[in-house]
C-alpha cells in the first residue's frame, strides 16, 4: 500500500491525466500562480528570463511544455518547433541547452518516427552548437527511449543525453549497462505516477537509490547532471565530487526547476558548482504545474493566494 503522506501527491497527479481538469486549468492561465514555475507563453517570454540567470552565473535549459502528442501532424509541428528554438537560440551568447520529451516527437505514435525526429532536430542543434537531452517519461517508455538515446549515440551525436529515475527498480541497471557508452545522465527521483511494481513507494527507498546512482554515475566517465532539489541528495553528491575526476574534469553540474528553491541556484554557485537552471515556457503549462504541486502541496497554499489575490 501507498503511504498515506502520497495520497495528495497522488490525487494531483491524477488530476493531470484528466482532460477536463487540464482543460478548466489551461483557461484560468497563469493567474493560478504557474507564472512561477513557468516563463511565459511563448520563447520571447522565456529569453529574458535565461539572459538574466546567465547574468547570476547560472546555465540553462529549456522546454516548450507539452504532453504526449497524438497525431502526426501534430508531432511535426513540434519538430519544427525545436528546429526554430534551436535558430532562434544560437544567437544568445550564453550557455544554454534543451530538452525534448520523446513522446512529443511521436513515441506513442510509432518509434522509427520518433527517432527520426530526434535524429532532424539533434542535426539542427549540433549545427549551432546546441545540446538537446531526450527527457524521460513514464516506466512504459523506458525501454523505447533508451533504444533511441543507444541509437543516436552509435549514429555519432555526442550532442545527446538522457533521463534516469531513482524511483524505478530498473534504474541501477540501467544506468550501468549504459556506463560503456560514458553517457551523459541527468538523475532525477522521478516524476509520474508509477504502480509499486515498477517502483519504490517509500520516499526514503528512492532516496537511498539516488544516492547510490550518483556513486555510480560520478565514478563512470560519463557526465552528470545532478537534479535534485533535496538537500540530502545535495551534499551526499557534493561529498562525493570532492577529489574525484568528475569534478577535476567539470564532468558534472547541478540541474534545478526554474521557480523551485529559488535561492538554491546561487546558494551552490558561490560554493563553486556549476548549476543549470530548467526555464520551462508553452501555454499546455498545466500538466507540469501539477506536477510541481504533487511535489510538494503545500504549493496549493501559494495557488490559493494567488488566486484571493487575483
Ligand atoms: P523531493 O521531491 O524529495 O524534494 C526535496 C525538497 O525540494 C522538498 O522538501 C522541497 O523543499 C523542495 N521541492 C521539491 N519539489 C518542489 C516543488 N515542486 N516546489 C517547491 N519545493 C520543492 N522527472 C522525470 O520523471 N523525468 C525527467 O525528465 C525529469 N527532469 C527533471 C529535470 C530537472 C532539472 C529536475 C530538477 C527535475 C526533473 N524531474 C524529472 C523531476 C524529478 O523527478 C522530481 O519529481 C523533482 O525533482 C522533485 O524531486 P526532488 O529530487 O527535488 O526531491
Amino acid at each position: 500500500f501507498r503511504s498515506l503522506s502520497a495520497l495528495p501527491r497522488d490525487l494531483i497527479l491524477a488530476t493531470t491525466q484528466n482532460q477536463r481538469m487540464v482543460r478548466v486549468g489551461q483557461r484560468w492561465g497563469m493567474r493560478l500562480g504557474a507564472a512561477r514555475f513557468v516563463a511565459g507563453e511563448t520563447l520571447d517570454d522565456c529569453i529574458p528570463v535565461l539572459q538574466r540567470l546567465a547574468q547570476r552565473g547560472i546555465r540553462t535549459y529549456t522546454i516548450p511544455l507539452g504532453e504526449s502528442v497524438s497525431d502526426r501532424s501534430e508531432v511535426e509541428r513540434v519538430v519544427r518547433l525545436y528546429e526554430q528554438m534551436v535558430e532562434r537560440l544560437a544567437h544568445e551568447p550564453f550557455d544554454k541547452t534543451l530538452s525534448v520529451k520523446p513522446t512529443n516527437l511521436g513515441l506513442v505514435l510509432d518509434e522509427e518516427l520518433a527517432y527520426e525526429n530526434a535524429v532532424r532536430i539533434l542535426t539542427a542543434a549540433r549545427a549551432e552548437g546546441l545540446f538537446v537531452r531526450v527527457e524521460m517519461e513514464e516506466s512504459r517508455h523506458v525501454d523505447a527511449t533508451l533504444r533511441i538515446y543507444r541509437r543516436l549515440r552509435e549514429a555519432g551525436f555526442d550532442n545527446t543525453g538522457v533521463v534516469l529515475q531513482a524511483y524505478l527498480y530498473r534504474t541501477e541497471a540501467d544506468l550501468r549497462e549504459l556506463l560503456p557508452l560514458d553517457p551523459n545522465v541527468r538523475l532525477v527521483k522521478g516524476a509520474y505516477l508509477e504502480p509499486a511494481a515498477v517502483a519504490f513507494p517509500k520516499k526514503a527507498d528512492v532516496d537511498r537509490n539516488y544516492c547510490k546512482l550518483v556513486d555510480i554515475a560520478l565514478a563512470g566517465g560519463g557526465f552528470t547532471a545532478l537534479a535534485t532539489h533535496d538537500d540530502a541528495m545535495i551534499e551526499h553528491a557534493i561529498a562525493r565530487l570532492a577529489g574525484s575526476p568528475a569534478a577535476r574534469e567539470g564532468r558534472y553540474e547541478f540541474q534545478l526547476l526554474f521557480g523551485v528553491r529559488s535561492q538554491l541556484p546561487d546558494r551552490l554557485v558561490e560554493r563553486g558548482h556549476p548549476v543549470r537552471v530548467c526555464v520551462p515556457y508553452g501555454r499546455d503549462w498545466y500538466v507540469y504545474f501539477g506536477r510541481r504541486l504533487a511535489e510538494r502541496p503545500a504549493n496549493l497554499l501559494f495557488v490559493l493566494k494567488s488566486m484571493v489575490r487575483g
